[in-house]
């Protein structure tokens, strides 16, 4: 793997040779904070060698390289999903594209169920933690390239960026919850009995897909921020029958909300 992502994050550095220090990836309905990256570079993923290719409606494929608040950045327009048949290690490849290219800060995002009494249609929560229910990306022979065969994942969404998060959202006056990611397989949504026993363990939201990215970002000790966008609720909280159309619309919706408060994370942590 790793002469694969040598390859690719050679590929990128020749079309843009920026010192990038954050990389995004924009889920489901979220990618529109990559047409406000300035001096862009866009780049399909079909192009660059090994890329895994998103085949979800509401993931455009695209890498938009330049600045974001004045700070270079990558941003990554939709991703794969386990769901997709593709492995979890595949899922996590632009991660470790990512590292190759020196970038130190992962954002990534995406749409998730709302758990908690406290959510509606259109929050944002910042993910403090995760439980994952998907096979590690980590399985698998190990190379250690990309650091150690059994990393820790205590604070796997560093408590900095979490401080910078808050300082943000209540800067741009956009209000933030906060909670724990359960990432399931999919592609079908939860059984009552699934939303419920996912609440009794400990979640406050359920999404398909960030835990494989956070766990390869954090072999590479990188440091991993993470906002999940509430698009539905449990029915139990009063939410209804769901569908992928009306989970992309709530995520269009949040997306502006969601792109002012990365916007002014990379800015504190470029004055930090
Ligand atoms: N469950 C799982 N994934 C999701 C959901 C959900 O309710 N909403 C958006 N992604």
């Amino acid at each position: 793997m790793k002469e694969l992502v040598l390859e690719a994050a050679e590929f990128i550095r020749g079309r843009s040779p920026l010192q990038f220090k954050w990389g995004i990836i924009l889920g489901s309905g979220l990618g529109s904070l990559a047409d406000e990256v300035v001096q862009r570079v866009t780049i399909d993923y079909s192009s660059i060698p090994h890329f895994p290719q998103s085949r979800v409606p509401g993931h455009e494929g695209q890498m938009v390289c330049g600045f974001l608040s004045g700070v270079p950045v990558v941003a990554l327009k939709g991703r794969v999903h386990y769901y997709e048949g593709y492995q979890t290690s595949e899922v996590a490849f632009p991660v470790r594209v990512f590292k190759a290219l020196g970038i130190a800060n992962l954002c990534t995002t995406n749409a998730v169920g709302g758990l908690s009494g406290s959510f509606k249609v259109g929050d944002i929560m910042l993910v403090q933690d995760h439980i994952n229910f998907l096979p590690s990306p980590l399985k698998g022979p190990h190379d250690p390239f990309f650091g150690e065969r059994f990393p820790s994942l205590f604070r796997a969404y560093d408590p900095m960026l979490q401080d910078l998060a808050e300082k943000a959202a209540s800067k741009v006056g956009i209000p933030l919850k906060k909670g724990v990611l359960a990432s399931v397989p999919g592609p079908h949504f939860e059984t009552l009995a699934e939303l419920k026993a996912l609440r009794i363990i400990g979640a406050d939201a359920v999404g398909m897909s960030v835990t494989p990215e956070t766990i390869a970002a954090r072999q590479m000790e990188m440091k991993v921020l993470a906002f999940s966008v509430i698009t539905d609720l449990d029915p139990s909280l009063g939410g209804e029958e769901l569908s992928h159309d009306a989970v992309l619309k709530a995520a269009k919706d949040a997306a502006s909300n969601l792109a002012k408060i990365i916007k002014e994370v990379i800015s504190l942590h470029e004055g930090s």
